[in-house]
């Protein structure tokens, strides 16, 4: 997304990949310890055989490694449920750039012994060590699991979704999404997925995960009939089945997919206030009129986070000047943030400054020294040029 993890100029590349091994899992508290190569996906039928669920599910779950997740704040599907890294791994062992083995490998809830020297290494990039072992707390696994795909009139109904959504279905809901219908025509027109409901202007993915499957499709259901009997939503379908659960996520996850059949793509991640949320990509639309060919907004809007694309038939400087700064600038008047979860890599790192005031950039680039102070840990990445 940001090419963090793509080799530059003259980087040398190190594998984890043979790092793939369980270490432990704990059945009551549910902590899983595991090397920095596992594979997500496989990490995620580990835990589910002993009846927990990974806190973390992103589209690339087949193919990414848990210490690459940890490395990159990996955010995806099930944050508004478990929350962030931050919250959810317990421990950490890194290689240091002198070589020290940095064992923070402990499986502790509480742990208030001064810093919390882990945290530095989640969503650092690589920059400061290399993560070589993680603990994380894993959740039980819920139940039920429930998805109601929806089509709404207008982004003001998909937020008055949202706060409807929030107090019917609080404690049950595990994820809210949204799509507009430039989104829906791509995945139709690319990846030949049909639309599940009435065309709209835009579509909401709501999941919710319980532990009693009558209870939640009551819920659900109250909350759908409220719903369509409002005006929130004009049309709406709930799968509770697992084979029609995957098949409407797959509308949701695989846009990401869809837009990079469609041409060159611009990518931005941005958390803004949700009120905002979509106002970009309207503004957007207008500025770049016919030099777009497809202007669109999607995301993870329980967490406030946006991914606007904007696709072209190629690559163009004078559509990339269009784009930015006022992408960052617009972005920074809102007080938002300009990498929600796709972090900083090579792409991004000289938009930090809209994000962050100078004394913690400095401060940033002193960690930086402190730990790396040849500079071989992933050079020219997540720091300023200027650094
Ligand atoms: C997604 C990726 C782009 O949410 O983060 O689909
Ligand atoms: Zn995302």
């Amino acid at each position: 997304m940001v090419g963090g993890s793509v080799p530059v100029f003259d980087e040398i590349i190190l594998s984890t990949a043979l790092l793939n091994q369980v270490i432990s899992f704990d059945d009551v508290s549910g902590t899983l310890v595991c090397q920095a190569g596992c594979v997500l996906e496989q990490l995620s039928r580990h835990v589910e055989e002993r009846g927990f669920v990974m806190p973390l599910d992103l589209g690339a779950k087949g193919s990414c490694h848990i210490g690459g997740n940890v490395a990159t704040n990996a955010g995806g599907l099930r944050f508004l449920r478990y929350g962030s890294l931050h919250g959810t791994v317990l421990g950490l062992e890194v290689v240091l750039a002198d070589g020290t083995v940095l064992n923070c490998l402990t499986s502790l809830r509480k742990d208030n012994t001064g810093y919390d020297l882990k945290q530095l290494f989640i969503g650092s990039e690589g920059t400061l060590g290399v993560i070589t072992a993680v603990s994380i707390l894993c959740p039980p696994k819920p139940k039920a699991v429930s998805v109601a795909f929806l089509g709404c009139p207008s982004f003001a109904e998909v937020l008055r979704t949202f706060c409807t959504c929030k107090g019917m279905l609080g404690e049950i809901l595990s994820a809210f999404e949204f799509m507009d219908a430039e989104c829906m025509q791509l995945v139709g027109r690319h990846l030949h997925l049909a639309r599940p409901v009435q065309e709209s202007p835009f579509y909401v993915l709501i999941e919710t995960s319980g532990s009693h499957a009558g209870h939640d499709a009551e819920k659900l259901g109250s909350f759908l009939e409220h719903a369509l009997g409002s005006g929130l939503v004009t049309d709406g379908t709930l799968a509770t089945d697992q084979r029609r659960v995957k098949m409407l996520w797959a509308l949701r996850e695989r846009i990401t997919e869809a837009l990079s059949l469609d041409g060159y793509v611009y990518k931005y991640d941005l958390s803004l206030p949700a009120e905002r949320l979509y106002d970009l990509v309207d503004s957007l639309r207008a500025r770049l009129g016919p030099r777009a060919k497809h202007v669109v907004g999607y995301g993870h809007l329980g967490d406030g986070n946006l991914h606007l694309n904007v696709t072209a038939e190629a690559f163009s400087e004078p559509l990339l000047a269009a784009l930015e700064p006022h992408v960052y600038e617009w972005t920074a008047a809102h007080r938002g943030s300009v990498s929600a979860e796709h972090g900083v890599g090579f792409k991004k790192r000289d938009a930090l400054g809209y994000s962050k005031p100078p004394a913690a950039l400095r401060l940033m680039c002193q960690l930086k020294a402190l730990l790396d102070p040849k500079g071989i840990l992933n050079p020219y990445k997540t720091l300023p040029t200027w650094a």
